[in-house]
């Protein structure tokens, strides 16, 4: 059997966020809670000519050769910021990464979780068509209710993944487990722009679902924990991952600095919760910011969606993986970010959760391709 798993990946988040201190300062909270409690330190946020479609786009646009265009057969968007009922989000990243029309593309939703199931989906259909590729993009904006508990956790970002019989990067490992129940702990009816969220209930069924989807993957694959080198989280804000981190290696009366964490949070920390992609971002903080030669060594990775669904699955860290990685252009985009004022935040919220159906143009606020231009005849435009 051919190996299957990350060819390339890359992550892409808006060059504006929101301190936490100031957002502490705004709410009258104490900046200890969203720091240490919630293990915070900043938010992304997009500007209103940004969505979940130019962020992928430049997510990719950084890894993709004209070859590996041309060898794409699927596109799959996963997201639950879908800007249309209908119309996959992948049809315009697609038209704006000027790729071949040779290719079916479709959008993947279960909260969260759908970049998983993408990438599960996506090695399936590469062992079906072996020469053939899969882009997977993950692009999420999480905005809850202004002034809600939610609010310390939002943020915005997109990871693309090229999966193929050349992992590059990473094979994904036979086995997983997989757990789903019919909850409501997080949610977003169709009127709405912010979700519902049972905020306590969350992290009790994330916990939860970790648990059971861990003992799936035990039972199948006969991996015990400490096989793993490394363990990556979905991550809504880094004190989640560590909760999880301490409830797993309790199990098996280990001690949390049994396999160390810090890495694979260091990007969340400063982007905040960016849903479908953040567990692939966890994955990518850990393979750019330890020291640490990560080639052959196993990462455990928990992916959950609320509502909910949680699969415990892992990858293999192939030799080289360095030399494949925008190391450079990561670090560069964090480090050039811009904060935000409070009003601004505030006004950006507004538009970005305003249902409006006459047309509109967006201020020209980010640079690079594309732009969300904004919407003419009901229809979204980009340059
Ligand atoms: P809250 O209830 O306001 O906060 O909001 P809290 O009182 O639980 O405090 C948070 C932590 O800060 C606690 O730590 C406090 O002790 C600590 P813990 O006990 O949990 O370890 N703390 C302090 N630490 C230091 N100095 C201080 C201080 N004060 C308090 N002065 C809540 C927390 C998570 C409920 C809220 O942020 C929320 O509703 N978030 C959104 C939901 C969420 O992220 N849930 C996570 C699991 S569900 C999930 O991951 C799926 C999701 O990504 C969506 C999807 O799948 O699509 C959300």
């Amino acid at each position: 059997m051919h190996s299957v798993g990350i060819e390339k990946i890359s992550f892409y988040t808006p060059p504006f966020y929101l301190n936490l201190s100031t957002l502490a300062e705004q709410r009258g909270q104490d900046p200890e809670k969203f720091r240490r409690g919630l293990g915070q330190e900043k938010m992304s946020q997009p500007a209103p000519d940004e969505d979940i479609i130019t962020m992928a786009v430049k997510a990719a646009d950084v890894i993709l050769s004209e070859t590996d265009k041309a060898s794409i057969e699927t596109i799959l968007f996963a997201t639950e910021s879908g800007v249309d009922q209908s119309k996959s989000a992948g049809l315009y990243a697609h038209q704006l990464l000027q790729m071949p029309e040779t290719c079916r593309i479709v959008e993947v939703k279960q909260a969260c979780y759908a970049a998983t199931a993408a990438l599960q989906l996506a090695a399936g259909m590469i062992a079906w068509r072996p020469g053939k590729k899969v882009l997977i993009l993950a692009s999420d904006v999480a905005r809850y209710d202004l002034d809600s508990p939610g609010e310390a956790t939002q943020g915005a970002g997109a990871v693309a993944l090229l999966v193929s019989h050349d992992p590059k990067i990473a094979e994904l490992e036979w086995g997983c487990g997989l757990h789903s129940e019919g909850i409501h702990d997080f949610w977003r009816p169709n009127h709405r722009s912010t979700p519902l969220v049972d905020g306590k209930f969350s992290t009790k069924a994330y916990l939860n679902s970790l648990k059971f989807s861990w003992q799936g993957y035990f039972t199948e694959t006969q991996r015990a924990l400490t096989d793993h080198q490394w363990l990556c989280y979905h991550t809504p804000f880094c004190g989640m991952a560590r909760k999880a981190h301490r409830e797993l290696l309790h199990i098996h009366d280990l001690a949390p600095d049994t396999i160390e964490l810090a890495p694979t949070l260091a990007y969340n920390r400063e982007i905040g919760n960016a849903y479908t992609a953040s567990l692939y971002l966890s994955l990518i903080s850990l393979l750019e910011t330890t020291e640490v030669d990560l080639s052959g060594q196993r990462v455990g990775c928990f992916s959950y969606g609320s509502g909910a669904t949680g699969e415990f699955f892992s990858l293999k860290i192939q030799p080289g993986y360095q030399t494949h990685l925008p190391t450079a252009y990561h670090r560069k985009m964090l480090s050039d970010r811009q904060a935000l004022d409070f009003a601004t935040y505030q006004d950006w919220h507004e538009q970005g959760t305003a249902r409006s159906e006459e047309d509109f143009v967006t201020p020209e606020l980010t640079a690079g391709y594309p732009r969300f231009t904004g919407v003419t005849g009901q229809a979204r435009c980009y340059k």
